[in-house]
């Protein structure tokens, strides 16, 4: 039966944490996947995240399935943090929040579900480069992917003049994959004011906004990343987002995201409603109760939010000193190159510039990053980044 089954090829997101578990070596770097490693190089656990669970347990309840669009808690609290919780969108009920298995998870229902209703023959675009996982969801849901222009190599920064001609030539009801922040793999985000312009040209193209928010709170802050959707609510027309804990709540095996779709009216919104739970139903049937649970505490508790906004400011700072950690040392050990850049990149990832070739090398040291280049800057510390630095220098 399966004798003809060819070997798939490793994700290449992934498939470097299961080289990196595999290696021996104890002085193995990951700076692969997207995951926030804090000074010691440990994998936080935030005190909000505790001081939620241990009220749960006291709560000792149940565990019943949970309806299948989720908490109704966790949905609300997604919504008021999307949309900001003076949205209109959400007073005139337009908005529909579904609890997702991750990010991914919320990507997938959304793709599943355009597919079923978005006009025939809709091909979906993301940028170039992407989130690796981006084109193999939507393919696998059906559609055909196409790449819109956004990384400029020579720059280290976006080529906004070739994003907005490719938005402007894509055809009506094209669904147009945007990353709301911290864009994943480059670090390299449009301003505010091309902003303005991306959501004219969606308007006016008739194109199907898909906002892909992954990352909230690790570029300028939580309100401030989350600004992209609210602009996007406020400009009419449908409008996907799926959005991520994971990164924001260090939550990520508990696999809490969502997806939210913005309706023309509420009596549409509770039609879509009623085909994402179809979707959800038929792949999973209900979402995983744990993790909506710590978030929709922390969410709904006012000072475990404002000790999980502390928190998350705290890890973007990191972020950033290591991003000029980064800059300054690799100033001494590689003088001939600039990497001035990694200083105005946003998020987690740096795309450094480095080649496939060069990522081999690194990897023959125990460093792992992604083919492209990308590294994780969150994965680096004061403890780990002289190793990082002297390999780099030495790969250039
Ligand atoms: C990443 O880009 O590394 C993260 O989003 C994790 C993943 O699922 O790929």
């Amino acid at each position: 039966m399966f004798s003809t089954i060819a070997m798939a090829p490793r994700d290449p997101i992934l498939g470097i944490t299961e080289a990196f578990n595999a290696d021996t070596n104890p002085a193995k770097i990951n700076l692969g996947v997207g995951v926030y490693y804090d000074d010691n190089g440990k994998v936080p656990l935030l005190a909000c995240v505790r001081k939620a669970e241990a009220l749960m347990i006291e709560q000792q309840s149940p565990r019943t399935y949970l309806p299948i669009e989720g908490l109704a808690a966790y949905d609300k609290a997604v919504q008021e943090l999307v949309f900001g919780a003076d949205s209109a969108i959400i007073q005139e009920k337009r908005a529909v929040t579904v609890q997702a298995v991750g990010g991914t998870g919320a990507l997938k229902i959304g793709a599943d579900f355009l597919k079923r209703f978005a006009p025939e023959g809709a091909q979906v675009f993301i940028s170039d480069p992407s989130w690796e996982n981006h084109r193999a969801l939507f393919e696998s849901a059906g559609f055909t992917v196409g790449n819109y222009k956004y990384y400029d190599a020579a720059t280290h920064g976006v080529d906004f003049d070739g994003m907005l001609a490719s938005l402007k030539a894509m055809p009506a009801s094209s669904i147009v994959v945007l990353h709301a922040c911290c864009h994943n793999p480059t670090g390299a985000d449009i301003t505010s004011a091309q902003w303005d312009q991306v959501i004219e040209a969606v308007i006016a193209g008739g194109l199907i906004p898909f906002l892909d928010m992954a990352y909230q709170g690790f570029g300028a802050g939580i309100a401030e990343d989350g600004g992209v959707v609210r602009r996007f609510a406020a400009a009419g027309g449908a409008l996907l987002v799926s959005n991520s804990f994971s990164k924001s709540f260090s939550l990520y095996g508990e696999r809490v995201g969502a997806l939210s779709v913005v309706a023309a009216s509420a009596e549409e919104a509770g039609r879509v409603m009623s085909q994402l739970k179809r979707v959800v139903r038929t792949n999973y049937s209900n979402p995983p109760l744990h993790g909506g649970k710590v978030v929709a505490t922390v969410l709904g508790t006012p000072e475990l939010r404002q000790l999980w906004e502390d928190e998350l400011a705290g890890m973007r700072v990191r972020i950033k000193e290591m991003r000029g950690e980064l800059v300054r040392k690799l100033k001494e050990k590689a003088p001939g190159r600039d990497f001035e850049f990694v200083r105005e990149q946003v998020g987690m990832f740096s795309y450094s510039g480095l080649t496939k070739e060069q990522v081999g090398k690194l990897r023959d040291e125990s460093i792992y990053a992604v083919d492209t280049g990308r590294i994780c800057v969150a994965a680096l510390n004061s403890k780990n980044i002289d190793l990082v630095i002297d390999a780099i220098a030495k790969v250039l």
